[in-house]
């Protein structure tokens, strides 16, 4: 909990989508395209329909960033990461939350999302916040790599 109170999560800015692309590279995207470059990110920042979440430390510095796509009933959670050295100190799941219950005020449905298929820490992860596996998408990931394809039911209470 001290390690969470020592980091703010909000709305990413301009000035982030450096930092934020760099991330997605290194913890997701290796070996594969760089996809989420900077400008890249920097659309997704003003897309009306996206949400671009980051923690930061109190000296600024990005632990994690997260974007989630808006659709009419569900939500996509399109990028997800927490810099190596802040894992497992509760971040991602903070990060998860943030958009679980922004999701569940703009009456989205479900979360949809894909996971590497060799990322089994990822899926643990997940499946430790109500995702569950709903199916393999093959070379999802530039022919290179399958894709799991998780989902999570949102509806009644918060969780
Ligand atoms: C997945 C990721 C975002 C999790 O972030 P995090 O801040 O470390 O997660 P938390 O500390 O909130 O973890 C909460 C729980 O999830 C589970 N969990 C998290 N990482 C795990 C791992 N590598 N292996 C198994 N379980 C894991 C554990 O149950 C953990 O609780 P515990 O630490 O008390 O055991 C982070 O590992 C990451 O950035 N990975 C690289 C990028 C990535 O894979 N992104 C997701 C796909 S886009």
């Amino acid at each position: 909990m001290a390690v969470i109170a020592e980091h703010e999560i909000a709305l990413a800015r301009s000035a982030d989508a450096q930092a934020i692309a760099e991330l997605s590279r290194e913890a997701i995207e290796y070996g594969l395209p760089w996809r989420w470059t900077p400008s890249r990110v920097l659309l997704a920042l003003h897309d009306p329909s996206t949400n671009v979440v980051v923690s930061r430390r109190g000296d600024h510095l990005l632990a994690g960033f997260a974007i989630m796509q808006y659709g009419n009933e569900t939500a996509h959670l399109a990028l997800l990461a927490v810099r190596d050295a802040a894992r497992r100190q509760g971040l991602g799941s903070a990060l998860l939350a943030w958009l679980e219950a922004t999701a569940r005020v703009a009456g989205i449905q479900a979360l949809r999302l894909e996971v590497r298929a060799s990322n089994p820490g990822a899926m643990a992860f997940y499946g430790r916040h109500g995702f569950v596996e709903s199916g393999v998408r093959v070379g999802y990931y530039e022919g290179v790599e399958d894709a799991i394809r998780m989902t999570k039911a949102l509806g009644g209470q918060p969780s």
